[in-house]
Protein backbone atom coordinates (compact mmCIF):
# COMPACT_ATOMS: atom_id res chain seq x y z
CA UNK A 1 0.00 0.00 0.00
CA UNK A 2 1.47 3.14 -1.10
CA UNK A 3 0.71 5.80 1.06
CA UNK A 4 0.28 9.46 0.47
CA UNK A 5 1.34 10.96 4.34
CA UNK A 6 2.75 8.88 6.58
CA UNK A 7 4.16 10.12 9.99
CA UNK A 8 6.10 8.31 12.24
CA UNK A 9 6.47 9.08 15.90
CA UNK A 10 5.90 12.83 15.46
CA UNK A 11 5.95 15.23 18.21
CA UNK A 12 5.63 19.24 18.64
CA UNK A 13 6.72 20.84 21.71
CA UNK A 14 6.30 24.33 21.91
CA UNK A 15 8.91 26.36 24.15
CA UNK A 16 7.39 29.38 25.39
CA UNK A 17 9.35 32.04 27.64
CA UNK A 18 7.11 33.51 30.00
CA UNK A 19 7.57 35.68 33.36
CA UNK A 20 5.59 36.07 36.15
CA UNK A 21 6.33 37.43 39.34
CA UNK A 22 9.53 39.01 38.12
CA UNK A 23 10.50 35.64 36.78
CA UNK A 24 11.33 34.71 33.53
CA UNK A 25 11.45 30.91 32.80
CA UNK A 26 10.71 28.60 29.73
CA UNK A 27 7.37 26.34 29.61
CA UNK A 28 6.87 24.04 27.29
CA UNK A 29 3.95 22.99 25.74
CA UNK A 30 3.19 19.81 24.07
CA UNK A 31 1.15 20.56 21.64
CA UNK A 32 1.99 17.00 19.44
CA UNK A 33 2.73 13.87 20.54
CA UNK A 34 4.01 10.35 18.87
CA UNK A 35 1.58 11.00 16.23
CA UNK A 36 1.45 7.57 14.04
CA UNK A 37 -0.77 8.64 10.92
CA UNK A 38 -1.18 6.44 7.70
CA UNK A 39 -3.27 8.25 4.87
CA UNK A 40 -3.90 5.90 1.87
CA UNK A 41 -3.57 7.82 -1.76
CA UNK A 42 -7.20 9.09 -2.77
CA UNK A 43 -8.26 9.55 0.75
CA UNK A 44 -10.33 12.15 2.29
CA UNK A 45 -9.26 12.04 5.97
CA UNK A 46 -10.37 14.15 8.41
CA UNK A 47 -8.72 14.94 11.70
CA UNK A 48 -10.83 15.82 14.23
CA UNK A 49 -10.57 17.47 17.74
CA UNK A 50 -11.01 19.91 20.15
CA UNK A 51 -9.62 23.47 20.41
CA UNK A 52 -6.11 23.40 21.22
CA UNK A 53 -6.01 19.22 20.63
CA UNK A 54 -2.56 19.87 17.89
CA UNK A 55 -4.43 19.87 14.75
CA UNK A 56 -3.06 23.19 13.36
CA UNK A 57 0.15 22.14 14.60
CA UNK A 58 0.30 18.91 12.61
CA UNK A 59 -0.99 19.97 9.30
CA UNK A 60 1.86 22.92 9.52
CA UNK A 61 4.50 20.61 10.40
CA UNK A 62 3.20 18.38 7.35
CA UNK A 63 3.35 21.76 5.20
CA UNK A 64 6.26 22.22 6.17
CA UNK A 65 6.05 25.46 8.10
CA UNK A 66 6.99 23.92 11.26
CA UNK A 67 9.79 21.70 12.40
CA UNK A 68 9.09 18.89 14.21
CA UNK A 69 10.73 18.22 17.57
CA UNK A 70 11.07 14.46 17.21
CA UNK A 71 10.11 12.07 14.21
CA UNK A 72 9.48 12.01 11.07
CA UNK A 73 6.64 12.91 8.40
CA UNK A 74 6.44 11.67 5.03
CA UNK A 75 4.12 13.35 2.43
CA UNK A 76 3.34 11.91 -1.44
CA UNK A 77 7.07 10.04 -0.76
CA UNK A 78 9.25 13.21 0.40
CA UNK A 79 10.36 13.60 3.95
CA UNK A 80 9.36 16.52 5.07
CA UNK A 81 12.50 17.66 7.30
CA UNK A 82 15.19 16.28 4.03
CA UNK A 83 12.77 16.95 1.08
CA UNK A 84 10.94 20.11 2.11
CA UNK A 85 10.57 21.62 -1.54
CA UNK A 86 9.45 18.24 -2.75
CA UNK A 87 6.97 18.24 -0.24
CA UNK A 88 5.63 21.87 -0.73
CA UNK A 89 5.25 21.10 -4.75
CA UNK A 90 3.32 17.79 -3.79
CA UNK A 91 0.92 19.56 -1.56
CA UNK A 92 -1.71 22.40 -1.80
CA UNK A 93 -2.65 24.13 1.64
CA UNK A 94 -5.62 25.94 2.85
CA UNK A 95 -4.95 27.87 6.39
CA UNK A 96 -7.23 29.77 8.35
CA UNK A 97 -6.50 33.33 8.55
CA UNK A 98 -6.85 36.26 6.06
CA UNK A 99 -3.19 36.39 5.04
CA UNK A 100 -3.83 34.23 1.76
CA UNK A 101 -4.66 36.84 -0.92
CA UNK A 102 -3.94 40.43 -1.49
CA UNK A 103 -6.92 42.63 -0.40
CA UNK A 104 -6.09 45.05 -3.50
CA UNK A 105 -5.71 42.73 -6.52
CA UNK A 106 -8.54 40.82 -8.39
CA UNK A 107 -8.80 36.94 -7.67
CA UNK A 108 -7.42 36.70 -11.47
CA UNK A 109 -4.55 38.78 -10.83
CA UNK A 110 -3.90 36.99 -6.99
CA UNK A 111 -4.08 33.62 -8.99
CA UNK A 112 -1.29 34.93 -11.43
CA UNK A 113 0.45 36.12 -9.09
CA UNK A 114 0.86 32.54 -6.63
CA UNK A 115 0.88 30.75 -10.43
CA UNK A 116 3.86 32.43 -11.00
CA UNK A 117 5.80 32.04 -7.45
CA UNK A 118 4.70 28.05 -7.84
CA UNK A 119 6.45 28.56 -11.14
CA UNK A 120 3.43 27.30 -13.90
CA UNK A 121 4.51 28.44 -16.96
CA UNK A 122 2.93 31.77 -18.43
CA UNK A 123 1.38 30.01 -21.76
CA UNK A 124 -0.74 26.88 -19.61
CA UNK A 125 -0.85 29.54 -16.41
CA UNK A 126 -4.35 31.60 -17.86
CA UNK A 127 -5.97 28.54 -18.84
CA UNK A 128 -4.94 27.00 -15.81
CA UNK A 129 -6.22 29.86 -13.50
CA UNK A 130 -10.16 29.70 -15.67
CA UNK A 131 -10.06 25.81 -15.24
CA UNK A 132 -9.75 26.51 -11.26
CA UNK A 133 -11.82 29.40 -11.01
CA UNK A 134 -14.52 27.94 -12.92
CA UNK A 135 -13.70 24.32 -10.41
CA UNK A 136 -14.53 27.18 -7.66
CA UNK A 137 -17.11 28.70 -9.25
CA UNK A 138 -15.91 32.24 -9.59
CA UNK A 139 -15.50 32.24 -13.00
CA UNK A 140 -17.92 35.81 -12.70
CA UNK A 141 -16.38 37.47 -10.15
CA UNK A 142 -13.09 36.81 -11.41
CA UNK A 143 -12.23 40.18 -11.91
CA UNK A 144 -13.27 42.02 -8.69
CA UNK A 145 -10.92 43.01 -6.05
CA UNK A 146 -10.73 40.71 -3.40
CA UNK A 147 -11.29 43.28 -0.92
CA UNK A 148 -15.12 43.23 -2.06
CA UNK A 149 -15.20 39.43 -1.77
CA UNK A 150 -17.38 38.02 1.10
CA UNK A 151 -16.02 35.40 3.27
CA UNK A 152 -17.32 31.97 1.80
CA UNK A 153 -15.81 33.88 -1.73
CA UNK A 154 -12.21 34.26 -0.17
CA UNK A 155 -12.63 30.90 1.14
CA UNK A 156 -13.34 29.15 -2.60
CA UNK A 157 -10.03 31.49 -3.84
CA UNK A 158 -8.04 30.30 -1.11
CA UNK A 159 -8.97 26.66 -2.71
CA UNK A 160 -9.04 27.45 -5.92
CA UNK A 161 -4.62 28.73 -4.96
CA UNK A 162 -4.15 25.47 -3.19
CA UNK A 163 -5.39 23.34 -6.56
CA UNK A 164 -3.85 25.86 -8.93
CA UNK A 165 -0.40 23.58 -9.48
CA UNK A 166 -2.41 20.78 -9.61
CA UNK A 167 -0.78 18.90 -6.29
CA UNK A 168 -1.85 15.21 -5.74
CA UNK A 169 -2.34 15.89 -2.28
CA UNK A 170 -4.82 18.75 -0.30
CA UNK A 171 -4.10 19.80 2.87
CA UNK A 172 -7.01 22.04 4.47
CA UNK A 173 -7.44 23.19 8.02
CA UNK A 174 -10.85 24.09 9.04
CA UNK A 175 -11.99 24.76 5.48
CA UNK A 176 -15.74 25.24 6.27
CA UNK A 177 -15.25 27.37 8.99
CA UNK A 178 -17.16 30.72 9.36
CA UNK A 179 -19.28 29.45 6.44
CA UNK A 180 -22.95 29.56 5.95
CA UNK A 181 -24.93 26.71 5.51
CA UNK A 182 -24.91 26.90 1.74
CA UNK A 183 -21.36 28.11 1.47
CA UNK A 184 -20.13 25.69 3.43
CA UNK A 185 -21.87 22.83 1.05
CA UNK A 186 -20.66 23.96 -2.06
CA UNK A 187 -17.11 24.03 -0.65
CA UNK A 188 -17.59 20.49 1.08
CA UNK A 189 -18.65 19.67 -2.98
CA UNK A 190 -15.71 20.70 -4.11
CA UNK A 191 -13.77 18.96 -1.91
CA UNK A 192 -15.26 15.88 -2.04
CA UNK A 193 -14.96 16.30 -6.31
CA UNK A 194 -11.07 16.77 -5.69
CA UNK A 195 -11.33 13.26 -3.75
CA UNK A 196 -13.31 11.75 -6.38
CA UNK A 197 -10.83 12.94 -9.26
CA UNK A 198 -8.13 11.07 -7.65
CA UNK A 199 -6.24 13.81 -4.98
CA UNK A 200 -5.42 12.85 -1.51
CA UNK A 201 -7.51 15.16 1.00
CA UNK A 202 -6.57 15.55 4.28
CA UNK A 203 -8.86 18.14 6.24
CA UNK A 204 -9.45 19.46 10.06
CA UNK A 205 -12.74 20.23 10.92
CA UNK A 206 -14.96 20.75 14.30
CA UNK A 207 -18.04 20.13 12.36
CA UNK A 208 -18.71 16.03 12.99
CA UNK A 209 -21.35 15.96 10.60
CA UNK A 210 -19.11 17.48 7.85
CA UNK A 211 -16.52 14.61 8.97
CA UNK A 212 -19.33 12.28 8.55
CA UNK A 213 -20.49 13.10 5.68
CA UNK A 214 -17.37 13.46 3.60
CA UNK A 215 -14.70 11.79 5.38
CA UNK A 216 -13.49 7.91 4.38
CA UNK A 217 -11.60 8.01 7.75
CA UNK A 218 -11.19 10.08 10.30
CA UNK A 219 -8.63 10.20 13.37
CA UNK A 220 -9.31 12.10 16.65
CA UNK A 221 -6.71 13.91 18.26
CA UNK A 222 -7.00 14.66 21.58
CA UNK A 223 -4.31 16.69 23.86
CA UNK A 224 -1.60 15.67 21.00
CA UNK A 225 -2.44 12.34 20.44
CA UNK A 226 -4.19 10.22 18.07
CA UNK A 227 -7.19 8.83 20.28
CA UNK A 228 -8.91 6.76 17.32
CA UNK A 229 -8.12 6.21 13.78
CA UNK A 230 -11.16 4.62 11.72
CA UNK A 231 -13.98 4.92 9.41
CA UNK A 232 -16.86 7.49 10.65
CA UNK A 233 -19.11 4.71 10.57
CA UNK A 234 -16.78 2.14 12.86
CA UNK A 235 -16.20 5.03 14.97
CA UNK A 236 -19.94 5.42 15.71
CA UNK A 237 -20.05 1.65 16.57
CA UNK A 238 -18.04 2.83 19.52
CA UNK A 239 -20.03 4.98 20.94
CA UNK A 240 -21.00 3.49 24.66
CA UNK A 241 -24.72 5.10 23.92
CA UNK A 242 -25.12 2.42 20.98
CA UNK A 243 -28.77 1.84 20.11
CA UNK A 244 -30.34 2.62 23.56
CA UNK A 245 -33.75 2.38 23.79
CA UNK A 246 -36.27 2.90 26.40
CA UNK A 247 -39.87 0.61 26.79
CA UNK A 248 -42.56 1.40 29.08
CA UNK A 249 -44.05 -1.12 30.74
CA UNK A 250 -47.45 -1.89 31.36
CA UNK A 251 -47.95 -0.85 35.46
CA UNK A 252 -46.30 2.50 34.28
CA UNK A 253 -47.40 3.19 30.96
CA UNK A 254 -49.94 6.66 30.68
CA UNK A 255 -53.67 5.32 30.53
CA UNK A 256 -54.69 4.84 26.72
CA UNK A 257 -50.90 4.22 26.02
CA UNK A 258 -50.79 1.68 23.36
CA UNK A 259 -48.50 -0.78 23.12
CA UNK A 260 -47.42 -2.42 19.81
CA UNK A 261 -44.82 -3.57 17.48
CA UNK A 262 -42.29 -1.90 15.92
CA UNK A 263 -42.45 -2.65 12.10
CA UNK A 264 -38.60 -3.58 11.24
CA UNK A 265 -37.40 -1.15 8.69
CA UNK A 266 -34.42 -1.75 5.70
CA UNK A 267 -31.07 -0.70 7.40
CA UNK A 268 -30.12 2.64 6.71
CA UNK A 269 -33.27 4.48 8.32
CA UNK A 270 -33.04 6.61 11.14
CA UNK A 271 -35.42 7.10 13.81
CA UNK A 272 -34.77 8.71 17.23
CA UNK A 273 -33.66 6.55 20.25
CA UNK A 274 -35.27 7.30 23.65
CA UNK A 275 -38.62 7.37 22.41
CA UNK A 276 -41.29 5.23 24.08
CA UNK A 277 -42.46 2.03 23.51
CA UNK A 278 -46.04 1.97 21.99
CA UNK A 279 -46.29 6.00 21.86
CA UNK A 280 -43.97 7.59 19.42
CA UNK A 281 -42.16 4.71 17.21
CA UNK A 282 -43.10 6.05 13.80
CA UNK A 283 -42.23 2.15 12.50
CA UNK A 284 -45.52 1.02 14.45
CA UNK A 285 -47.90 -0.70 12.27
CA UNK A 286 -51.19 -0.44 13.57
CA UNK A 287 -52.10 -3.84 12.17
CA UNK A 288 -49.27 -5.32 14.41
CA UNK A 289 -50.38 -3.23 17.16
CA UNK A 290 -54.11 -4.26 17.09
CA UNK A 291 -53.09 -7.64 17.04
CA UNK A 292 -50.84 -7.51 20.08
CA UNK A 293 -53.56 -4.81 21.38
CA UNK A 294 -55.39 -8.11 21.81
CA UNK A 295 -52.60 -10.36 21.88
CA UNK A 296 -51.83 -13.11 23.31
CA UNK A 297 -48.41 -13.28 22.72
CA UNK A 298 -48.82 -15.44 20.11
CA UNK A 299 -48.72 -15.63 16.21
CA UNK A 300 -47.72 -12.07 14.98
CA UNK A 301 -45.93 -10.87 11.81
CA UNK A 302 -42.67 -12.77 12.63
CA UNK A 303 -40.54 -10.52 10.75
CA UNK A 304 -37.24 -11.48 12.13
CA UNK A 305 -38.57 -14.29 13.94
CA UNK A 306 -39.89 -13.10 16.85
CA UNK A 307 -39.36 -13.83 20.39
CA UNK A 308 -42.34 -14.31 22.88
CA UNK A 309 -41.99 -14.37 26.74
CA UNK A 310 -44.33 -14.31 29.34
CA UNK A 311 -43.98 -11.98 31.96
CA UNK A 312 -43.25 -13.50 35.38
CA UNK A 313 -45.64 -12.30 37.80
CA UNK A 314 -44.66 -12.21 41.55
CA UNK A 315 -44.91 -15.35 43.08
CA UNK A 316 -46.24 -17.34 39.95
CA UNK A 317 -42.73 -18.10 39.41
CA UNK A 318 -43.75 -18.95 35.79
CA UNK A 319 -41.43 -18.22 32.77
CA UNK A 320 -42.70 -19.23 29.64
CA UNK A 321 -41.35 -18.45 26.17
CA UNK A 322 -43.44 -19.60 23.49
CA UNK A 323 -42.27 -20.51 19.84
CA UNK A 324 -38.59 -20.32 20.21
CA UNK A 325 -38.52 -22.02 23.32
CA UNK A 326 -38.33 -21.07 27.37
CA UNK A 327 -36.35 -18.33 28.69
CA UNK A 328 -35.75 -20.54 31.37
CA UNK A 329 -35.52 -17.98 34.20
CA UNK A 330 -38.15 -18.40 36.69
CA UNK A 331 -38.77 -16.29 40.00
CA UNK A 332 -37.33 -17.54 42.78
CA UNK A 333 -39.52 -17.45 46.10
CA UNK A 334 -37.81 -14.46 47.59
CA UNK A 335 -39.00 -12.83 44.40
CA UNK A 336 -41.77 -11.37 45.36
CA UNK A 337 -41.34 -7.82 45.67
CA UNK A 338 -41.95 -4.72 43.02
CA UNK A 339 -38.00 -4.87 42.51
CA UNK A 340 -38.15 -8.83 42.18
CA UNK A 341 -40.85 -7.96 39.39
CA UNK A 342 -39.16 -5.52 38.05
CA UNK A 343 -35.31 -7.71 37.85
CA UNK A 344 -36.78 -10.82 36.75
CA UNK A 345 -38.04 -8.54 33.54
CA UNK A 346 -34.50 -7.31 33.26
CA UNK A 347 -33.22 -10.39 32.87
CA UNK A 348 -36.20 -11.76 31.05
CA UNK A 349 -35.38 -9.15 28.15
CA UNK A 350 -32.17 -9.60 28.38
CA UNK A 351 -32.28 -13.06 27.50
CA UNK A 352 -34.68 -12.21 24.32
CA UNK A 353 -32.34 -9.58 23.29
CA UNK A 354 -28.92 -11.57 23.60
CA UNK A 355 -31.12 -14.29 21.57
CA UNK A 356 -32.00 -12.08 18.74
CA UNK A 357 -29.11 -10.34 17.86
CA UNK A 358 -27.00 -13.66 19.21
CA UNK A 359 -27.49 -15.14 15.70
CA UNK A 360 -25.85 -11.78 14.37
CA UNK A 361 -22.93 -11.03 16.77
CA UNK A 362 -21.62 -12.85 19.19
CA UNK A 363 -19.65 -9.87 20.79
CA UNK A 364 -22.20 -7.95 21.88
CA UNK A 365 -23.24 -7.10 25.23
CA UNK A 366 -26.50 -6.61 26.24
CA UNK A 367 -27.80 -4.90 29.18
CA UNK A 368 -30.91 -3.95 30.66
CA UNK A 369 -32.23 -1.57 33.70
CA UNK A 370 -34.26 -0.65 35.30
CA UNK A 371 -35.53 3.32 34.55
CA UNK A 372 -38.25 5.36 36.05
CA UNK A 373 -40.35 4.65 33.64
CA UNK A 374 -39.51 1.26 31.81
CA UNK A 375 -36.77 -0.38 31.09
CA UNK A 376 -33.54 0.77 28.80
CA UNK A 377 -32.08 -1.71 26.68
CA UNK A 378 -28.36 -1.36 26.18
CA UNK A 379 -26.85 -3.31 23.30
CA UNK A 380 -23.49 -3.04 22.68
CA UNK A 381 -21.13 -4.53 19.82
CA UNK A 382 -20.03 -3.43 16.43
CA UNK A 383 -21.85 -5.44 14.18
CA UNK A 384 -24.71 -4.18 15.08
CA UNK A 385 -23.87 -0.88 14.39
CA UNK A 386 -24.25 -2.01 10.95
CA UNK A 387 -26.32 -5.14 11.17
CA UNK A 388 -29.09 -5.02 13.42
CA UNK A 389 -28.92 -1.62 14.82
CA UNK A 390 -31.62 -1.68 17.36
CA UNK A 391 -33.70 -3.91 19.63
CA UNK A 392 -37.52 -3.20 20.23
CA UNK A 393 -38.70 -4.74 23.29
CA UNK A 394 -42.62 -4.29 23.34
CA UNK A 395 -44.99 -5.33 26.10
CA UNK A 396 -47.31 -7.41 24.81
CA UNK A 397 -50.82 -8.63 26.38
CA UNK A 398 -49.21 -11.17 28.42
CA UNK A 399 -45.52 -11.28 27.37
CA UNK A 400 -43.00 -9.35 25.63
CA UNK A 401 -41.98 -9.19 22.24
CA UNK A 402 -38.61 -8.38 20.84
CA UNK A 403 -38.36 -7.21 17.43
CA UNK A 404 -35.11 -5.99 15.74
CA UNK A 405 -35.31 -2.76 13.53
CA UNK A 406 -33.51 0.57 13.24
CA UNK A 407 -34.33 3.20 15.97
CA UNK A 408 -31.08 5.25 16.04
CA UNK A 409 -27.95 5.27 14.45
CA UNK A 410 -25.25 6.42 17.72
CA UNK A 411 -23.95 10.05 16.02
CA UNK A 412 -19.92 10.74 15.16
CA UNK A 413 -20.71 13.76 17.57
CA UNK A 414 -21.22 11.45 20.68
CA UNK A 415 -18.34 9.38 19.90
CA UNK A 416 -16.37 12.43 19.84
CA UNK A 417 -17.46 13.86 23.02
CA UNK A 418 -16.81 10.58 24.85
CA UNK A 419 -13.27 10.72 23.30
CA UNK A 420 -12.33 13.38 24.43
CA UNK A 421 -14.45 14.60 27.10
CA UNK A 422 -11.55 16.61 29.99
CA UNK A 423 -11.96 17.36 33.65
CA UNK A 424 -10.93 20.48 32.44
CA UNK A 425 -10.49 22.05 28.87
CA UNK A 426 -7.38 21.93 27.14
CA UNK A 427 -5.46 25.33 27.61
N1 LIG B 1 3.21 29.14 18.04
C1 LIG B 1 2.86 28.55 19.20
N2 LIG B 1 3.58 28.76 20.30
C2 LIG B 1 3.26 28.14 21.45
N3 LIG B 1 2.23 27.31 21.61
C3 LIG B 1 1.48 27.08 20.55
C4 LIG B 1 1.74 27.68 19.27
N4 LIG B 1 0.82 27.25 18.40
C5 LIG B 1 0.01 26.41 19.07
N5 LIG B 1 0.39 26.31 20.36
C6 LIG B 1 -0.22 25.47 21.42
O1 LIG B 1 -0.21 24.13 20.95
C7 LIG B 1 -1.40 23.47 21.29
C8 LIG B 1 -2.07 22.93 20.03
O2 LIG B 1 -2.48 24.04 19.24
P1 LIG B 1 -3.10 23.87 17.77
O3 LIG B 1 -3.25 25.22 17.19
O4 LIG B 1 -2.28 22.89 17.03
O5 LIG B 1 -4.51 23.24 18.11
P2 LIG B 1 -5.78 23.01 17.16
O6 LIG B 1 -6.18 21.60 17.37
O7 LIG B 1 -5.49 23.45 15.79
O8 LIG B 1 -6.84 23.95 17.85
P3 LIG B 1 -8.05 24.78 17.18
O9 LIG B 1 -9.17 23.83 16.98
O10 LIG B 1 -8.39 25.78 18.25
O11 LIG B 1 -7.56 25.41 15.92
C9 LIG B 1 -2.24 24.49 22.04
O12 LIG B 1 -2.05 24.29 23.42
C10 LIG B 1 -1.67 25.82 21.61
O13 LIG B 1 -1.80 26.79 22.61
MG1 LIG C 1 -6.34 24.89 14.52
Amino acid sequence: MEYAITTEGLTKVYRVRQTTGGKTETKEIKAVLDLNLRICRGELFGLLGVNGAGKTTTIRMLATLLEPTSGTAVVNGFDVLKQPVDVRRSIGCLLPGERSHYWKLTARENLRFFGTLYGIPTRVLENRIKEVLDIVGLSRRADERVENYSTGMRQRLALARAILHDPPILILDEPTAGLDVHSARMLRQMVQDLAASGKTVLLTTHNLQEAEEVCTRVAVIHEGRIVVQDTPAALRALSTGLDVLEVTCERCAPPGTQLGVATPRPLGESETAGKRCGTSYAGISAAAAAEIGNGTGQGGPGETGDLYLRRVEAGTAEAEATRHGPAERQATEDETGEDAIAGSDCLQIEELVKRAVGSRCQKCSVTVSRRDEGYQVVVKGRKIADEFPAIAVTLTNGGWRVTGFNVSRPRLEDVFVELTSSEKPVE
